[in-house]
């Protein structure tokens, strides 16, 4: 990996750590597929891969990131608008690019704004939609999926059942805004019907 995007997220990595569990490996995840997706599909890496990197540190300076409740549209919210300011001084640190930094800044700011209604947003826009579909995909991975039943107390057949029956956010219009991440599903599907039935 490019060794500007190491840097940021060594300097990220100390706040997820304090965030949510299991933090870490979503961002790291998030990173291993950007890559790959960026040799798919035609999308800036160079605004998709910071974004990737740290659109959540915003969760490490809520009061108490392990039982906040990560639905709560305030909770949602406050991690938006704290990450993007970390997200600022990070990308400072690092000299990136001033207008790419202001992009990827407010990409952060309105991440998860399809929880508001916004969805117009993601289909319009390649980098925000491919971003949307990976995070969205992120409980269809085996550690994803095990973490979120866990929170949601569900037993195998009903978190199978969550997934197969779970909607990407911006579905009706544009469910998925790539070819990469729409396989990406069918496969993590099929393979969590191996762990879970
Ligand atoms: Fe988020
Ligand atoms: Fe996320």
């Amino acid at each position: 990996m490019n060794l500007l995007y190491k840097k940021i997220w060594n300097l990220a990595r100390p706040y997820y750590i304090k965030g949510r569990p299991m933090d870490v490996e979503h961002i790291e995840w998030m990173m291993e597929k950007v890559e790959e997706m960026c040799k798919h599909e035609e999308i800036d890496e160079s605004i998709l891969m910071p974004l990737a990197i740290l659109h959540d540190v915003g969760y490490s300076e809520l009061s108490d990131p392990i039982t906040v409740n990560y639905y709560n549209k305030d909770v949602r919210r406050a991690h938006m608008d704290l990450g993007a300011k970390i997200a600022e001084k990070i990308l400072k640190t690092v000299d990136y690019s001033k207008n790419k930094s202001k992009k990827i800044i407010n990409y952060i700011k309105i991440h998860d704004n399809w929880a508001f209604g916004e969805v117009d947003i993601y289909i319009n826009d390649k980098i925000l939609g491919s971003f949307k579909d990976l995070d969205y995909l992120w409980i269809y991975t085996k550690i994803g999926c095990k973490a979120i039943q866990k929170i949601l107390k569900k037993n195998n057949l009903e978190m199978l059942d969550h997934l197969r029956n779970e909607i990407t956010p911006i579905y009706g219009k544009k469910p998925f805004s790539t070819e990469f991440t729409k396989k990406l599903r069918e496969t993590y599907l099929k393979d969590r019907e191996k762990d879970l039935l």
